[in-house]
């Protein structure tokens, strides 16, 4: 969702905004556009379109001189996307400008006001709302800035994320958050502010994050942080670990593939470190063993591919560990006044540790005093901020909208959780622990050999890149693995596809079987091999194509398949860590031989922070 950039300092702004645009490119956006102070007044350039678009307007960035300006990429949510709409968006003599991620909730009532005091609007967007609503309180302060931005922010109702800068005070850039990400980084050059790191990586490592309701007032020299009150506080930098390799795409034709091809060393980096001495230590955790074994209820919370990972977690958590695991979409969760007990542990897994739901989620299990953990990728995200306790998935950043490496990173997460806490409650022996041991390890070796097979896998998924519908099926965890697999396909070809418990066919959606459309097979779980080979027949005696993804010792679905496509041998809890891996690639080949965009599909954001 909307990306801001902000750059102060001794070198030209535009061309440094547009770089770190493009590093928020995957976040996903409509429109792009730059505030930059030339000197004597504030120019604004914007466009819809890709960023190649105001890249071309401002040839670089070249034809805006100036050093201090902000930049955003804009996913629409208050008024289509246009010109018009696209930010900045400045007041109306222009001397403010304003870019801005997040919803004002009560723009309507804002707008209203200003309206009644003579302001006129250009555009649909809540953001003017802010822009207009600054100009009113800085001709009512007579031009205190740290007082006008204080009064908006009582004013204003919802989430922002915004970067300002003012005509009169052209030495200074300003940034507030309030449940939107953003960042402060502080270079030898100047400073920034961003939505988040990658953006701002090549500049510098040094950064810091604004919480909640704070303000940073950045100049070329210098960085100053006030709470909501306007009092000055004092914070602390912390240096940003990410390989800044991993934000490139290092002559991968997609970042999707690169991640998919950085999965073996994502695994090993998120398992390896947990692993000490043949035992699993989770430091990070915190829990005594009496806590854990107090447990009484799992709650997972998460969207998207994350709530993927929740629903492999609770077969696993409930089959290893024995304890109760209900997973829930956190936009559901959030609103469905869930039954939480104080010995319930709620845990939200997230990769962007941003997505608002999952926000909400968290902090509506703390207010009802439960304890939480956030299974979380990016470090210092407000989920990892605020939840009791994070294990962080250690994938780095993950650039391309489809997630594959924080995916996978976060199902080694699980197992090792599970696993602990089946130790820790007696309901696994030590020589089980073992062996569950050698096989994680195993896993990465065994990523690389089906990445491998990835030619193969391009073959068949060129077949079917003119399919109208593809149903995933699968019991079980092969159900949960399915649902992953299906919502690859979808997002990045465009091609409607469903997952469904191969159990509940019957029951409605065997009537959409026509000749030659592909049914995915998962049967990666030898106790139910047979039920779901029935259910391979079935759709197969209906004109159904069968492509199966199933263990090296399962030859019998060849009679039964049409394509198998074999996963190496594993635990049968950790099957989803192998079987996942060529229905990436089948979406990803199917994506390109389409000629869809893969890492930026159309309507979709990286990180959703809007409700
Ligand atoms: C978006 C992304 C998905 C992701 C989901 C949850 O929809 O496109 O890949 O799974 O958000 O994001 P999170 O950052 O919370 O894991």
């Amino acid at each position: 969702m909307c990306g801001i950039v902000g750059f102060i300092g001794r070198q030209q702004a535009a061309p440094i905004l547009l770089d770190g645009l493009s590093k928020l490119e995957y976040r996903g956006y409509d429109s792009a556009g730059m505030a930059v102070y030339d000197g004597q007044k504030i120019r604004v350039e914007k466009s819809t379109g890709r960023l190649k678009v105001l890249s071309e307007l401002t040839h670089d960035g070249s034809t805006m001189p100036g050093t201090v300006g902000i930049g955003h990429t804009r996913w629409a949510t208050h008024g289509e996307p246009s010109d018009r709409n696209a930010h900045p968006h400045c007041n109306t003599e222009k001397s403010i400008a304003v870019v801005h991620n997040g919803i004002i909730e009560n723009y309507m009532k804002l707008k209203k006001k200003l309206l009644d005091h003579g302001y006129e609007f250009i555009s649909d967007t809540d953001t003017e709302v802010v822009a207009q609503l600054l100009d009113y309180y800085y001709k009512k302060t007579n031009g205190d800035i740290i007082d006008t931005i204080t009064r908006v922010m009582h004013r204003v109702e919802g989430s922002y994320a915004l970067g300002i800068i003012f005509a009169e005070h052209p030495d200074h850039v300003y940034a507030l958050r309030k449940d939107a990400p953003l960042i402060v980084g502080k270079s030898k050059d100047g400073n920034l502010i961003a939505s988040d790191v990658p953006a701002i990586l090549k500049y510098t490592r040094d950064v810091y994050f604004i919480e909640n309701e704070e303000i940073a007032c950045l100049t070329e020299d210098d960085i100053r942080f006030y709470n909501i009150d306007g009092e000055p506080i004092e914070k602390t930098s912390r240096t940003i670990e990410w390989d800044i390799n991993a934000a490139e795409k290092g002559g991968y034709e997609y970042f999707m593939l690169k991640e998919m091809y950085e999965q073996p060393k994502t695994v090993r980096d998120t398992l390896n470190p947990r692993i000490k001495d043949g035992q699993i230590v989770i430091e990070e955790l915190g829990m005594s063993d009496e806590e854990i074994r107090a447990i009484e209820r799992i709650h997972i919370v998460a969207c998207g591919s994350a709530y993927h990972t929740g629903v492999t977690a609770k077969y696993i958590m409930e089959g290893l560990a024995r304890i109760p695991v209900e997973v829930d979409l956190a936009s559901e969760f959030r609103y469905r006044n869930p039954i939480l007990n104080k010995n319930d542990l709620v845990v939200i897994i997230s990769q962007s540790g941003e997505t608002a739901d999952s926000l909400a989620a968290l902090r509506e299990a703390k207010a009802k005093g439960v304890k939480t953990l956030g299974i979380i990728n990016v470090v210092g995200s407000s989920i990892a901020r605020e939840a009791d306790r994070v294990m962080y998935t250690w994938a780095g950043p993950e650039i391309a909208v489809a997630t594959t490496k924080a995916y996978t990173a976060q199902l080694i997460a699980h197992y090792l959780l599970a696993i602990h806490f089946a130790q820790v409650k007696g309901q696994v022996t030590d020589e089980e622990v073992a062996e569950m041991l050698t096989d994680l390890k195993a896993i990465p070796a065994q990523i690389e050999m089906l990445l491998a097979n990835k030619e193969h896998i391009q073959k068949i998924a060129n077949r079917y890149v003119g399919a109208r519908d593809v149903f995933f099926i699968g019991r079980g965890i092969d159900y949960a693995i399915g649902m992953e697999g299906s919502l690859k396909l979808k997002e990045i070809s465009y091609i409607h596809s469903e997952a469904y418990a191969a159990g509940e066919l019957k029951h409605g959606t065997i009537s959409l079987i026509e000749e030659g459309t592909l049914v995915a097979a998962l049967v990666t779980q030898k106790d139910l091999y047979k039920k779901t080979l029935s259910n391979i027949v079935e759709v197969r005696s209906r004109g159904a194509v069968v492509l199966a993804v199933t263990n090296e010792d399962n030859t019998e679905i060849e009679k039964n398949a049409d394509y198998v496509i074999y996963i190496p041998q594993t635990n049968k809890y950790f099957t989803n860590s192998l079987a996942i891996i060529p229905l990436q690639l089948f979406a990803y080949y199917v994506s390109v031989g389409r000629g869809c965009d893969v890492d930026k599909p159309r309507n979709l954001a990286k990180s959703v922070t809007v409700e």
